[in-house]
């Protein structure tokens, strides 16, 4: 991202597209849904069962890649910031998990949420149904491999970059993906910060190096990740879980406007808003080369439209 280096004044800054997969417009859960889909049919499945935010990237995706290896898809759906916004509600991500023929079970809390989880899947299952349950952001082990391959090709394309230069900031969420990532970097030289959008550090770090740990089992490769090598940042939440901040909104400007780049209200904008703080605070050093992983979540700003447009000013 040259022009993006040249505003924030660093050398050199890059970028993984992972929201350029090529189904269901695209984000961090493709590699994961890749590993739980093909257990799913391994497994014998008739249907699957996910949750998430009502403008959860997770279920819309799980619908897209569902639909693509023809299985049914159900998703409880809850309302993390308890709004009754029309386009929260049915625009962006829930929108398009209806194109992608989900059966939503809308609730409220996230309490509301787990109870609904295991309704519906007795529910199903009462009816003859096999269900392959996946939990939200499909962050279990088999999911979180996808980022222990995402790892093995970011080194593959560091090309002449210095493996012990990289610096990868990525958000975290329900953690797998920075899971898969830690897994997969482990003995390389390249770090990883993880954003925290959600939960507060310490926590964040013990999810995700138990879930690193179990990736590494799945590799085989055996090592384990300690909790206090695992780097979370975590104030760049806000509020909370899905609720914009100014300077995710304000990140979100600034990538649009420099490199014609669409990030998200409640994953990507967060993220970018603490690598540019990251660097405004200078925690790099001078041969350190940021490396952003684009998580996707770009339809969520259809469901956001109307606090990021007063954000804008617009
Ligand atoms: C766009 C986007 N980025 C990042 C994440 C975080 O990934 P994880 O849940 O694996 O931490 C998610 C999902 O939770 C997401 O939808």
């Amino acid at each position: 991202m040259d022009r993006l280096a040249q505003v924030l004044g660093v050398r050199r800054l890059l970028i993984k597209r992972d929201d350029r997969m090529g189904i269901g417009g695209g984000g961090n859960k493709v590699r994961k849904l890749e590993y739980l889909l093909a257990e799913a049919k391994a497994s014998g499945a008739t249907t699957v069962v996910t949750r998430g935010a009502v403008q959860s990237n997770h279920v819309r995706l799980t619908a897209a890649c569902a639909a693509r290896v023809g299985l049914p898809c159900e998703a409880v759906v809850h309302n993390p910031i308890g709004t009754d916004d029309e386009a929260y509600h049915h625009s962006g991500n829930p929108l398009l998990d209806s194109l992608f023929g989900a059966t939503l079970h809308r609730t409220g809390s996230l309490e509301e949420a787990d109870a609904a989880f295991i309704f519906v899947q007795a529910e199903l299952m009462a009816r003859g149904e096999q269900v392959y349950a996946i939990p939200m952001g499909g962050s279990v082990p088999m999911g979180a491999f996808g980022y222990y391959q995402c790892a093995q090709e970011i080194l593959e394309q560091l090309g002449s970059v210095k493996r012990e230069d990289v610096v990868v900031v990525v958000a975290a969420g329900t953690g797998g993906t920075q899971a898969g990532l830690v897994a997969g970097f482990l003995g390389t030289g390249v770090r990883v910060i993880g954003i925290s959008v959600w939960l507060p550090k310490d926590e964040m770090a013990g999810t995700v190096a138990d879930l690193a740990t179990s990736v590494t089992k799945l590799a085989g490769a055996g090592a384990t990740a300690p909790a206090d090598d695992v780097m979370v940042l975590d104030e760049y939440i806000g509020p909370g879980y899905g609720y914009p901040t100014d300077e995710g909104v304000e990140a979100m400007r600034l990538v649009a406007r420099s490199e014609g780049i669409v990030l998200d209200p409640v994953y990507t904008g967060k993220t970018m808003a603490g690598l540019i703080d990251l660097i405004k605070q200078k925690k790099f050093r001078d041969d350190d080369v940021p490396l952003f992983l684009h998580t996707g979540g770009s339809p969520g700003i259809f469901g956001y439209a109307k606090d990021i447009s007063s954000r804008l000013g617009e």
